[in-house]
């Protein structure tokens, strides 16, 4: 493991964002009121449009139908009306009044003749089939005058359409009213019985009224009878439209929804049962391929799976062995480094103390009988004790990292902890000229084993003192992070610094640089922290001096 590193991880185990299926697609509706099924729409669409279509035809039908029955009266009406200017003519020429107005009477009687009358050039109604009006002034605003009297002066010339009027007669029907205009010819101002002066153009007018009742109670029957046809073939396109959609469509769909429905529940061996040629015959098939196509991958994926499971087991059970025969070997490794490393590190001071040893015997028997030489021999003693010490120092390290003592928890402040090592190493910094600057923040106490802390203050201090051998400057700092909920302390030196290869080492046990030290000091720092359940980070690079960072839990 890289210890170079021991922050705690920033990294928070946040749900990750994005949509949950519901608010991607919309749930399957499993009921439907009627009016939002397709058979209602469709069936609304054709009953609309049969409506609009039939009832615009209906319309133009009947329109052409009037008009066409209007044509053949208004033919008929003239026909009479001619019919009846010339079989009076003679009459009037003849002067026979009576006899033409006979005549008059008889067709007035016809079926359908409402009346017949002759107005006089003056507007006397010279003759009418109703007794009562014949002497009688006519009214020339009513509406059988107005087409020649609109004007100041009477019209003389009339055409076909302008002579015809159609009005209703009060009693249900309408009444068509004809004018005819009798026109003074040659025969009549020549005539000798009661010549008319050739100056005068219209000499009277003929004017019919007929009932339209009959055609009228035609067309009411005629348009009665369209009309109930249209009701009868919108109810029955309409309901084919029903019967068709309801086998086509609505059945073959519901089967659809039903197999979406299952599939969607997970069952895969749901087959539709539409075996039509039409497009729900090959939806339904392609449908089922679908499911089938599934349920194959589905049980490729179960397989897949299977054999998966089996595999990983396989794998972690074989990677379990592999590791255990790894820590063994490791661990063997391990020991034999530490007991290598140990037999030469106590070997060289105890060869030494063994050579004075040596050299002393060898003095002493050399020269029995002079008196020794006591200045030499403290020299040589002196050496001895101080390679002893260094061998005491290293198997008293060894013990501190490998037999780690029990934590003795207090609470403490760090920054007295921190104040008290400084104390402890005050002649060393002074002796090494080196300037310790402070910026403590007040820290809430905490629990921890005071003695091993101090220890851990002391290692980093010492190292930071080793590291600036010319002297330099110390920063202490201590500071709350909220955030994490941590005490840090940083122990920043201006020392040469530590190169990117050697700060991979600087815990690892027996790493050292120096060339009395044990390499046991950071290890033996780490070991305390990690116990504490703290971390320890190092910055560094050559050039830009050391900072180390312990961050410790508040509680
Ligand atoms: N502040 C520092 N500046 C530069 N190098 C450092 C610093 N602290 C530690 N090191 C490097 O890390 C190595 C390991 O340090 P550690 O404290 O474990 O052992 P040591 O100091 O060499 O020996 P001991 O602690 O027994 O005296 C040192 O030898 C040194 O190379
Ligand atoms: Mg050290």
């Amino acid at each position: 493991m890289d210890r170079t590193s021991h922050q705690h991880g920033t990294a928070s185990a946040t749900p990750r964002g994005g949509l949950s299926p519901t608010e991607t697609t919309r749930p399957v509706q499993h009921s439907m009121r009627w009016y939002q099924s397709i058979e209602f729409k469709i069936i609304l669409s054709v009953a609309i449009t049969t409506m609009v279509i039939n009832g615009f035809f209906t319309f133009l039908y009947l329109d052409v139908q009037a008009r066409h029955l209007d044509e053949t009266i208004l033919k008929n009406a003239t026909q009479l009306s001619e019919t009846i200017k010339k079989s009076i003519q003679y009459d009037m020429i003849q002067n026979r009044k009576e006899h033409a107005w006979r005549i008059m009477q008889t067709i007035g009687e016809q079926e359908g003749i409402e009346k017949v009358r002759i107005y006089g050039s003056d507007g006397t109604i010279l003759f009418s089939t109703t007794r009562e009006e014949r002497g009688t002034m006519v009214d020339k605003k009513v509406e059988a005058c107005y087409a020649c009297h609109a004007e100041e002066a009477p019209l003389e010339h009339l055409t076909i359409s302008s002579r015809n009027r159609i009005f209703p007669s009060g009693k249900g029907y309408r009444i068509l009213g004809m004018i005819n205009p009798m026109y003074n010819d040659r025969e009549c101002f020549s005539g000798e019985c009661h010549a008319h002066p050739a100056s005068q153009k219209v000499l009277g007018v003929i004017d019919i009224t007929m009932s339209l009742a009959e055609g009228d109670a035609e067309m009411r029957s005629a348009r009665g009878q369209i009309i109930a046809f249209n009701i009868l073939s919108i109810v029955s396109i309409s309901a084919i439209a029903v019967l068709a959609l309801l086998f086509f469509v609505g059945s073959p769909v519901k089967q659809l929804v039903l197999g979406t429905t299952r599939v969607a529940q997970g069952d895969l061996a749901h087959v539709i049962p539409i075996d039509s040629d039409d497009e729900m015959g090959h939806l339904a098939r392609s449908f089922n391929h679908m499911t089938e196509s599934l349920q194959k991958a589905n049980d490729e994926i179960r397989e897949w799976i299977r054999t998966l499971e089996q595999k990983v087991e396989e794998r972690t059970k074989e990677l379990k062995e592999t590791q255990f025969q790894l820590m063994h070997t490791e661990k063997l490794a391990a020991l034999g480094k530490i007991a290598a490393t140990v037999a030469h590190e106590i070997n060289n001071p105890l060869t030494g103390v063994f050579t004075y040893v040596k050299l002393m015997e060898r003095k002493i028997e050399e020269g029995k009988d002079a008196a020794p030489d006591v200045e030499k021999f403290r020299e040589y003693l002196s050496t001895m004790s101080r390679e002893v010490q260094r061998t005491s120092a290293i198997v008293h390290n060894l013990l501190d990292f490998t037999r780690p003592k029990e934590l003795s928890r207090k609470t403490v402040s760090l920054n007295s902890l921190v104040d008290e090592s400084l104390g402890i190493v005050r002649n060393k910094l002074a002796i090494s000229d080196i300037t310790v600057e402070k910026e403590m923040d007040p820290l809430p106490d905490i629990p921890a084993d005071p003695s091993q802390m101090k220890q851990v203050f002391i290692n980093l201090i010492i190292n930071a003192c080793e590291a600036m051998e010319g002297g330099g400057v110390l920063t202490i700092k201590s500071w709350h992070d909220r955030s994490r909920n941590t005490e840090m302390i940083s122990f920043a030196d201006t020392g040469p610094g530590i190169s990117p290869e050697e700060l991979a080492h600087v815990f690892d046990p027996f790493y050292t640089t120096k060339e009395k030290g044990t390499g046991l000091g950071l290890a033996v720092v780490y070991g305390i922290i990690t116990r504490h359940n703290g971390t320890i980070e190092v910055k560094s690079s050559p050039g830009s001096g050391t900072e180390m960072i312990v961050s410790l839990p508040t509680d």
